[in-house]
């Protein structure tokens, strides 16, 4: 029997979809799940009738595949990934090459990468973005490792990704672990802008008065924009919409306010925080998040922390012209985040030596993932034009977006504050804007007092030099 192109293990979700898409382009594929009867579910069920068989071990499965063997693990990510790295490898042969398409910490990647390839094994850390849909039609894929291993398959990858005009939504990203780093950063954009339009929601629904359905409208209007354009715009718009089929009032409002989390946006953050990198608008989503899980405290602190009468006097603009008032605030937040996202990108790559290049990472964003959307053309053509950009916004296109738009952003942050209503990321973003746009900013007193209680110095403005004062004499 001739061998498979392609091995999948891990028949979740994405697996499965991934394995059917590899199949759809030309790739006969062997999978392998922890359990058998799921495996024999597959085949009888998505998998008949493909050129994809089954293994009912590990043995087994690599046998069934061509060398050098192409390996897939869609597991959980950490001990679950390492414990199939420890199975797998006393089957594996030199050149062989296993990929981690998982949400993996990016350290653990660079960790396996250097273990991996002592024993003569390729392996590649991947983000894999664009749910189950994605992975079944086209997802954006972020392979990082060592080059030869992404040539390995790089033959495999650019037909499974998604295809934008220019490309296919995969391209080597570096070494080590900067492919999961950069879907790591990538799910920290995703957060960001998931709290940006729940906030807006919020605002329309408490401020405005809307339903959802009036709501729905204002999202479809702003995904006909150049700005605003996204799929998680998109899909706002659909959950906005759903009625539940029971009663026909809006699903929405019936789902509890609590949003989970699995770790990359923490990551996300953790990392700007390590690498001194701004991200104020993505570290306000997750912490959105956070406040979100105290429902229970949240219940009990309503009823004993007053705060002011929801202001009902802002204008936000006419619906029908998707509330040009709040669509500027929505705009900025969300080009900050990725903003933030690509300055992180830009801070590692120095750090870790990834060589990132930003247009290639902007590009392969386009298509497939979560945060596609049509700013990042403008993202791309930005560090085309300078690929040593120190933050997107300070190109042409961008500044111009702040400066059309920051005052529309500040009245809509001084109505949430004024009615009491929280706005973590709009507001973030609102002092984030209004830091780096100020050449002077008050630190020079946060200076002189560290000097004062700890001798710790400072630089004058006027002069050369460190220097110290005796402060209280
Ligand atoms: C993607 C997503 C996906 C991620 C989920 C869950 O790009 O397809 O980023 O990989 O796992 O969105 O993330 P949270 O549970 O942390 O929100």
């Amino acid at each position: 029997m001739s061998k498979a192109h392609f091995g999948l293990i891990g028949l979740g979700v994405m697996g499965e979809n991934l394995v059917l898409n590899a199949e759809r382009n030309g790739f006969s594929s062997v999978v392998y799940n922890r359990t058998y009867s799921k495996t024999e579910e597959f085949l009888k069920g998505r998998g008949s009738g493909k050129s994809i068989t089954g293994a009912s071990d590990l043995k087994e499965f690599v046998d069934s595949l061509e060398r050098p063997r192409r390996i897939l693990m869609m597991v959980k990510a950490g001990k679950a990934t390492d414990a199939v790295i420890n199975n797998i490898s006393p089957y594996l042969e030199e050149g062989d090459l296993l990929i981690d398409g998982g949400n993996s910490e990016f350290r653990d990647t660079e960790r396996r990468v250097l273990e991996l390839e002592r024993k003569s094994f390729g392996y590649i850390g991947m983000g894999v973005s664009g749910g189950a849909k994605g992975a079944l039609e086209g997802p954006s894929m972020m392979p990082g490792g060592t080059k030869s291993s992404y040539d390995a398959i790089e033959s495999l990858l650019v037909k499974m990704a998604a295809q934008v005009e220019d490309g296919p939504c995969v391209t080597y990203i570096g070494p080590g672990g900067s492919g999961h780093f950069v879907k790591t950063v990538h799910n920290g954009i995703e957060y960001g802008i998931e709290q940006i339009l729940a906030e807006a929601y919020d605002l329309m629904k408490r401020v405005a008065g809307m339903n959802g359905d009036q709501i729905a409208d204002v999202m479809a209007y702003w995904n006909k924009t150049e700005e605003l354009c996204s799929y998680l715009v998109e899909i706002t718009e659909a959950c906005l919409r759903a009625k539940d089929q029971n009663d026909g009032t809006y699903i929405v409002e019936k789902i509890m306010d609590k949003a989970g989390q699995k770790g990359t946006g923490l990551w996300t953050v953790v990392s700007a925080l390590e690498l001194g990198a701004s991200v104020p608008t993505i570290y306000a989503s997750l912490n959105g998040r956070v406040m979100s899980s105290m429902k229970s405290q949240r219940v009990q602190a309503e009823k004993i922390l007053d705060g002011p009468a929801i202001s009902h006097s802002i204008d936000f603009g006419s619906q029908l012209n998707g509330m040009p008032l709040l669509m500027d605030a929505v705009v900025l937040a969300t080009m900050a985040s990725y903003a933030q996202g690509m300055d992180l990108l830009r801070i590692a790559s120095v750090e870790y030596n990834y060589d990132l290049k930003m247009p290639a990472i902007a590009q392969i964003w386009k298509g497939g993932c979560i945060i596609r959307s049509r700013l990042l053309k403008h993202i791309q053509f930005a560090y085309e034009q300078n690929p040593s950009l120190s933050n997107l916004l300070l190109d042409s296109w961008f500044s111009e977006q702040v400066n059309d738009r920051l005052p529309g952003l500040a009245k809509v942050v001084a109505c949430a504050a004024k009615s009491g209503l929280p706005v973590p990321c709009l507001s973030s973003t609102l002092d984030y804007l209004n830091s780096y746009r100020t050449a002077r900013l008050p630190q020079n007193l946060v200076q002189a007092m560290r000097d004062c209680f700890g001798s710790h110095t400072y630089e004058r403005v006027d002069m050369e030099g460190t220097f110290h004062t005796e402060w209280i004499k």
